[in-house]
């Protein structure tokens, strides 16, 4: 099988990755890619967002796509799937229509509603006097949310009534294309989150293992929102048959209220949840793989994964065999730029790779997020997120250990990251 990943993160690198390892896999092909990725498949340059463009890489004959996965949501809302499809080229992705249920909170809600899946309350809002009414109705903390895509950044968790206020003004007040937007002001829920991924081609549902991500970007969940900055899987904590129930209870009804609405989600429905003293909530949909979870999750997964997307995307996931999974652990942490979330530097010099490569610190490897190489073959940071130090290990405390040594090898100049990842779990 040939395959293309569109995308450049390290979500990406890990697909990657995985297929490299996959031997029903003959080529893997990456648009735009990264440093990283280009070690394990070959790199294209694409509009990710051009769906006729994406297409015509898919089908030259340097790549000839069997599969097209499509990493990062803005291509999905931007309908790059929906071309694909109407090429007859076999993507793992959701159509515009589907993936709505990310690119719109206030869409997501109304998907629940219908389909009966537990979630915060929550009022859609778009004029101040309903921001108020809707900001008293839940009292503190005030938990904001802008109704559209903002990379992980548009939500503000607050106790001060007047910073909740300014966020929801700002998300209501009218953009450039002169249109008011809408903001979603919501019950807050209490309790660990969890992040559960499932591959469905649209009926069937096939949850991978759960991971938990940590959004802050400091240490004891301190500092601001950011799109991750590690995870690990499993979570030895968690009842074993919380998968099962979410499965019930969140997956298979939101896949099949789509499907009763006409507009079947075929492709990766990540389900963000809050393990509360009331239950299971739904936090957020995702219409793609998680990052970083993905860098945990892909870690652990024994069945190949080409096979599995194929099969979703191919409508043909009912007679898939039962996935299977490692023992081991696996626990992936975040180095990030200099002012990430903020206005990242880019352009440092990277150091250390080559010694992680030659497993001078065993178990681990390195996916690259923001990384391209300079024009004397350096790898520089190009982005926020540069990589995702990822290491498996027997026990979750071998595998932080082992993910924490090689990240004492790599030298990236004000880079910061998150020393507490999975600290709380390995201790269960
Ligand atoms: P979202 O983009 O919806 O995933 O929100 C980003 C983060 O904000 C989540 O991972 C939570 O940590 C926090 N958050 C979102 N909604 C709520 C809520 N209703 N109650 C408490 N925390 C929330
Ligand atoms: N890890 C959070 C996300 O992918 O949205």
């Amino acid at each position: 099988m040939r395959i293309l990943v569109i995308g450049g993160g390290a979500r990406e690198h890990a697909l990657c990755r995985s297929f490299s390892l996959d031997p029903e896999v003959t080529e893997v092909h990456c648009a735009p890619g990264n440093a990283g990725i280009a070690e394990v498949a070959t790199v294209h340059t694409v509009d990710a967002l051009d769906g006729d463009a994406v297409a015509a890489l898919a089908q030259d004959p340097r790549v000839a796509a069997d599969l097209v996965v499509v990493g990062p949501e803005a291509p999905l809302v931007a309908g790059v799937a929906d071309v694909l499809r109407e090429r007859g080229v076999p993507v793992f992705g959701p159509s515009a229509e589907a993936a709505r249920l990310e690119g719109s909170k206030a869409f997501a809600k109304d998907v629940m509603a219908g389909a009966a899946v537990p979630t915060a309350r929550s009022y859609v809002c778009t004029t101040p006097d309903e921001i108020d009414t809707a900001l008293d109705a839940f009292g503190p903390p005030y938990v904001v949310k802008d109704d559209g895509l903002a990379a992980g950044k548009g939500v503000v968790v607050t106790e001060d009534v007047e910073a909740a206020r300014a966020h929801a003004l700002g998300c209501v007040a009218p953009g450039a294309d002169g249109e008011a937007g809408r903001v979603v002001i919501e019950e807050f829920l209490d309790g660990p989150e969890v992040s559960l991924f499932a591959v469905t081609d649209g009926t069937t549902v096939v949850p991978l293992q759960p991971a938990q991500d940590f959004k802050r970007a400091l240490d004891a969940d301190e500092g601001p929102n950011t799109g991750g900055m590690g995870a690990y899987s499993p979570l030895p904590w968690a009842d074993p048959k919380l998968v099962d129930e979410i499965q019930q209870t969140v997956l298979q009804p939101t896949v099949d209220e789509l499907a009763r609405r006409g507009t079947p989600f075929s492709g990766l429905l990540y389900a963000g949840l809050a393990l509360t003293s009331r239950g299971v909530r739904v936090i957020e949909f995702n219409a793609r793989f998680g990052d970083p979870e993905t860098q945990a999750v892909l870690a652990r997964l024994k069945t190949p994964l080409a096979g599995l997307l194929h099969a979703a995307a191919t409508g043909r996931l009912a007679d898939f065999p039962p996935l299977r999974w490692s023992e081991d652990a696996a626990v992936t942490v975040v180095v990030a730029a200099h002012n990430y979330p903020g206005t990242p530097r880019t352009g440092d010099v990277i150091e250390g790779l080559d010694e992680v490569a030659a497993q001078d610190a065993p178990g681990a490897y390195v996916l690259h997020a923001g990384t391209k190489r300079d024009e004397q073959g350096q790898v520089v940071s190009a982005g926020g997120r540069v990589l995702s130090v990822t290491a498996t290990g027997e026990t979750l405390t071998t595998a932080r250990d082992r993910a924490y040594t090689a990240l004492t090898r790599l030298h990236l100049p004000g880079s910061h990251h998150r020393t507490d990842i999975a600290s709380k779990a390995a201790e269960n």
